[in-house]
């Protein structure tokens, strides 16, 4: 990346107790271990990773609404966590969010309007007569007529929500927008045209995207970047198209072989999932977390923890097998499975007809 990236993420830090009932606090886990990002304006990186890999609380860390335990955050220059009250509030107009479920995420009392206009009101940008026309504008901008401006997020569907979700997010027409799982909990036939929504506005308003997601096709599909996360750390990073033809951690990988292909008919086929269950972020495995689960994995990954280098020029990765993984002859979108289970995998496992029903439900 050439001239200062927006934001700046380095060595980010945020662990939770594990609630352990009556006795209090518990063994600590480690949700994000030492991240470092960056982001260009307006740019779009994509965060994917199994469920518990941390991008909620990574995307939540970087606007400080959880308060990270260590590391730097430089937003346009400024040490976001050196900032305290009303200057931390100001910073909050040029970075925002839009959560997964927009049901819980929006105030079941409080009109559209009031929802809306909430983010102009309290930084004193617009009140009265201009409130509203801003209101009915950013409405019309995320395809809703100005009229639901009096109605409550109950009268709405699902993809309706969302679309309130986004336009109380950009009301203050934001720099940043860390979008976690933005669509996950809508219906598949809606999630096309809330991607498409954001698509079109990131264009319009050149506004930066943390686009975080389980789904690494749909990623792919918007972001300019990829970074996978594992367990609290970011494993590989790099260009998305890289992402998908040179992976170079065998997490990746896996990731992309568990994707299924844009055509359903083959998608049975072709999707694997990975094999063995995340590890808890309580309970990191020695060396490289990903070994127990790695065919690749050696003497070495068992013992020392890769650190994430440049394995080409924008492509990051952690492992120390990175040359031999990105070697092996690998098509995501044409041949057959990665070699993903060379070495362990049962046969019965690996072929597609005995794939557990939890994969095969497309
Ligand atoms: N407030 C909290 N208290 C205790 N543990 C937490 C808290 N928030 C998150 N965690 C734990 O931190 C880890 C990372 O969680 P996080 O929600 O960031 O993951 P995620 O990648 O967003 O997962 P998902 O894909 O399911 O949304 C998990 O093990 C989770 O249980
Ligand atoms: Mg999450």
């Amino acid at each position: 990346m050439t001239a200062q990236p927006l934001l700046e993420v380095r060595g980010l830090r945020k662990a939770f107790a594990a609630s352990t009932g009556l006795f209090g606090r518990g063994p600590l886990v480690r949700a994000v271990d030492g991240v470092d990002l960056d982001l260009a304006a307006g740019e779009v990186l994509g965060l994917v990773g199994e469920s518990g890999s941390g991008k909620t609380t990574l995307g939540r860390a970087i606007l400080r609404l959880v308060e990270p335990d260590d590391g730097a955050i430089r937003f346009d220059g400024v040490d976001v966590r050196a900032l305290r009250g009303r200057e931390l509030r100001r910073l909050r107009r040029r970075m925002q969010i839009v959560f997964q479920d927009p049901t819980s995420a929006l105030n079941p009392r409080l009109r559209v309007r009031a929802l809306v206009g909430e983010p102009l009101l309290v930084h004193g940008l617009a009140r009265g007569r201009a409130l509203r026309d801003r209101v009915a504008e950013l409405l019309e901008e995320v395809g809703l007529e100005p009229s639901a401006m009096d109605r409550y997020p109950r009268e709405f569907s699902g993809g309706q929500r969302q679309r309130i979700g986004i336009a109380r997010a950009l009301a203050l027409r934001p720099d940043f927008v860390v979008l976690d799982e933005p669509v996950s909990s809508l219906d598949v036939s809606i999630q096309a045209q809330i991607v498409n929504l954001l698509v079109e506005l990131q264009r319009r308003h050149r506004v930066a995207y943390l686009f975080i997601a389980h789904d690494l096709a749909l990623v792919a599909h918007l972001a300019d970047r990829v970074a996978v996360m594992y367990l609290g750390r970011v494993v590989e990073q790099a260009a998305t198209r890289t992402i998908l033809d040179r992976p170079a951690h065998p997490y990746t990988r896996a990731l992309i072989a568990a994707t299924p292909p844009p055509d359903p008919r083959r998608a049975r086929a072709r999707r694997m999932p990975i094999p063995g269950e995340i590890p808890s972020p309580i309970d990191r495995p020695a060396g490289c977390a990903f070994h127990p689960r790695c065919p690749w994995a050696d003497a070495r990954c068992r013992e020392q923890d890769p650190p994430l280098v440049a394995v080409a020029e924008g492509h990051l990765a952690a492992c120390h097998r990175a040359d031999e993984v990105q070697s092996e002859s690998f098509d995501a979108t044409d041949s057959g499975r990665p070699p993903l289970h060379r070495p362990t995998a049962k046969p019965s496992t690996a072929r597609p007809d005995t794939t557990p029903g939890k994969e095969t439900d497309r």
